[in-house]
C-alpha cells in the first residue's frame, strides 16, 4: 500500500467515538493522505503533510483551530488550510467534513479559498526590501498574500534567490539533497507574483529624508516603506599567516559550494569553532567521508546555549562519527597543510572552515542615523526609529514581551515570522511580534529543537535521557520556565510553546 494510502478510508466514515474532542487521526480520501481532526463541535480535514519538509501533522498539536507541525513549529489554520506561521508558506488542501450516524465522513476536495487579509487595504505606493533572506522573502510573500497590489522591490547582494539558508550546512553539504531543493521557490513565483526581486544589487545607503535607496551603482530608488533584512556576516579569524581565501566560511550558497568543491577532492579539514555551524559543517563533511578536527576555545561544545550535559552528549555524538576536538584551545598559524593550536599542537588539515559566528549587518541603519544598539532597535512592531522604515530578522534588536528583555536572535523561523509581521504592519496593520523563539538543529540523525529563549539560567531539569536522545530540558530561571530544549518529544516541546506564548500573554 503507498505511504499516502495508510489509515482508514476517511470517505467511508469515521465514528465519532474514534475522534474525541481535540483528537486528530491520519487517513486517506482517494490517493491523498487526510488528517481528520476534531475542536469542539467542528471538524476539519486538511493535508496530512506539512508544506515545509513534510512533517506528519498528526504527531502535531491542535491549537485554536490551528494545527502545528512537530518539526519545526509551522502552523496551519484548519479551516482554510492557510500557513499562518513560517517556516511554512503554502497552504495546506482542505476537505469538506459531513457529520451524520455518529460518524464523520471526509467529502470533496474545496478549492483553495485564498488568504484572509489580515492588513488594511489600500496601502503604499512602493515597498522596497533590502536583503533576498528570510525575513525577505517572508515579507514579500505575505505582501502579496495580502493581496497588497503596489509594488514590490526586493534588492538582494546575493547571486541566488532566497534560499532556504538551513539547509547549506545539513543536507545540501552533506550531499543527500540536491541544489534544485535550495531555493524557496523557483525564480518564476517572483515574476508569477510581480516581485521585482533584483539580484547582485547592493544597497549603499538610506536617505531617510528623501525616503530613498542609494544603490552601489549610484542609482537612486524612491521608498514608501522600507524594510531592512540585511542579515548578518560570518566572522572571519585573523590567524597569522591565513589569506581570507585560506578559511572559508558558510553563510550563502556559494559559500556551501566552495566548501563541496574542496571536499570533493581532499582528505582532511579542520574546523574553528564547535557551535551550530561549525558542528553542522562537521558532520555534513563526515557524511562525505573526510577527516574532521574541530578546534574551539570552550570546555563542552554548545555549552553556552544548551548547558554542560547537552554539551557532553553533542561531543560524544560526534565522537562517535569519528569527529576529532581539540576543545579549550584556538588556531594561532595556518602554515600551508597545517594548522597551529594555542596549546603547542598541530593539525593537518587540506582545507579550513570557521564557525566562528556572526555579525548583523547595521551599517546601513547606522550611517542612516537610525536608533542602532548591538542591532538595530525595533519596537514591539518592528519599525525603526524612523517612521515607516522598519527592520526584521538577524539585525533586529526588538522588545521581547516573554523575558522582558530586548533581544536579538539569529533564527531562521524567527527572521521569517518577524518578515510576515513587518509586512502586515507596512500595510497598516499594527500587529505585535509576539512569537517565541524558535530554532533547531540537525547532527547526524539527530534533531535539537529549542522554544523560547535563555540567556542564563538557574537550574536545568531534565525530562528522559540526554545520552538516550529522549529529553526535555527546561531552561530555568528564579522558577520560571525560560525556554525547552528537546530530542524527539516534538509534542511537548510545541506544548512548551503554547504555554510559554499564554505566559506572556497574561
Ligand atoms: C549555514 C547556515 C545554517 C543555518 N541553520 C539554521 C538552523 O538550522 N536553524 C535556525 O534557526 N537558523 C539557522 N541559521 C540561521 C538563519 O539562516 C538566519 O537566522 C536567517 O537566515 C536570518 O535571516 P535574515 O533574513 O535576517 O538574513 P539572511 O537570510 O542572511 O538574508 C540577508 C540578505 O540580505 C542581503 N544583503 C545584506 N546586505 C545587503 C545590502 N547592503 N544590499 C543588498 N542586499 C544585502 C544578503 O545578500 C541576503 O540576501 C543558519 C544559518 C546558516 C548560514
Ligand atoms: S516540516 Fe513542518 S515546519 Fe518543517
Amino acid at each position: 500500500m503507498a505511504e499516502d494510502q495508510a489509515g482508514p478510508d476517511l470517505s467511508q466514515g469515521v465514528s465519532l467515538a474514534e475522534l474525541p474532542d481535540g483528537g486528530k487521526l491520519v487517513g486517506h480520501v482517494g490517493d491523498e493522505a487526510v488528517l481528520l481532526a476534531r475542536q469542539g463541535a467542528e471538524a476539519f480535514a486538511v493535508g496530512a503533510h506539512c508544506t515545509h519538509y513534510h512533517g506528519p501533522l498528526v504527531d502535531g498539536l491542535i491549537v485554536d483551530g490551528s494545527v502545528r507541525c512537530p518539526w519545526h513549529h509551522a502552523c496551519f489554520d484548519l479551516c482554510t488550510g492557510e500557513a499562518v506561521r513560517a517556516p511554512a508558506f503554502s497552504s495546506l488542501d482542505t476537505w469538506t467534513v459531513e457529520q451524520r450516524d455518529g460518524k464523520l465522513f471526509v467529502g470533496e476536495k474545496r478549492a483553495r479559498p485564498g488568504a484572509k487579509p489580515r492588513a488594511a487595504s489600500g496601502g503604499p505606493n512602493r515597498i522596497v526590501i533590502v536583503g533576498g533572506g528570510a525575513a525577505g522573502f517572508a515579507a514579500a510573500e505575505m505582501l502579496r498574500r495580502q493581496k497588497y497590489g503596489g509594488e514590490i522591490v526586493m534588492l538582494s547582494s546575493d547571486d541566488a534567490p532566497p534560499v532556504d539558508r538551513p539547509n547549506l550546512s545539513k543536507d545540501y553539504l552533506a550531499g543527500s539533497a540536491p541544489e534544485e531543493w535550495v531555493a524557496l521557490y523557483p525564480l518564476s513565483f517572483y515574476s508569477d507574483n510581480a516581485i521585482d526581486l533584483r539580484l547582485r544589487c547592493a544597497v549603499a545607503g538610506v536617505d531617510v529624508g528623501a525616503r530613498e535607496i542609494a544603490l552601489a551603482t549610484g542609482a537612486r530608488l524612491p521608498f514608501d516603506r522600507l524594510l531592512l533584512a540585511t542579515g548578518a556576516e560570518p566572522v572571519h579569524p585573523s590567524i597569522r599567516g591565513a589569506k581570507p581565501s585560506d578559511v572559508l566560511v558558510l553563510r550563502s550558497l556559494d559559500d556551501s559550494r566552495a566548501i563541496i568543491e574542496r571536499a570533493k577532492t581532499t582528505r582532511r579539514a579542520a574546523v574553528l569553532g564547535a557551535s551550530f555551524i561549525g558542528l553542522e559543517v562537521a558532520a555534513s563533511l563526515r557524511a562525505r567521508n573526510i577527516e574532521v578536527h574541530v578546534v574551539a576555545p570552550e570546555q563542552r561544545p554548545m555549552e553556552r546555549i544548551l548547558g554542560a550535559d547537552f554539551g557532553e552528549f553533542v561531543r560524544t555524538l560526534h565522537e562517535e562519527h569519528g569527529v576529532v576536538f581539540h576543545l579549550q584551545t584556538t588556531a594561532t598559524a595556518i602554515d600551508g597543510k597545517q594548522v597551529r593550536l594555542s596549546d603547542g599542537s598541530v593539525i593537518e588539515a587540506d582545507f579550513v572552515v570557521a564557525g566562528l559566528g556572526v555579525r548583523p549587518r547595521v551599517g546601513l541603519a547606522e550611517s542612516a542615523g537610525l536608533r542602532v544598539d548591538r542591532g538595530v532597535v525595533v519596537d514591539a512592531y518592528l519599525e525603526t526609529t524612523a517612521q515607516g522604515i522598519f527592520a526584521a530578522g538577524d539585525i533586529a534588536r526588538w522588545p521581547d514581551t516573554h523575558s522582558g528583555d530586548s533581544i536579538r536572535v539569529e533564527h531562521w523561523v524567527v527572521a521569517e515570522r518577524q518578515g510576515q509581521t513587518a509586512a502586515l504592519n507596512m500595510l497598516g496593520g499594527r500587529e505585535r511580534f509576539s512569537a517565541v523563539p524558535f530554532f533547531w538543529s540537525q547532527h547526524y540523525d539527530i534533531p535539537i529543537n529549542y522554544v523560547g529563549h535563555a540567556e542564563q539560567w538557574d537550574e536545568l531539569p531534565v525530562e528522559g535521557s540526554i545520552a538516550g536522545k529522549d529529553c526535555l530540558v527546561r531552561f530555568k530561571r528564579e522558577g520560571r520556565t525560560l525556554a525547552v530544549a528537546s530530542i524527539f518529544r516534538d509534542l511537548e516541546s510545541l506544548e512548551a510553546e503554547v504555554s510559554l506564548e499564554r505566559e506572556q500573554a497574561r
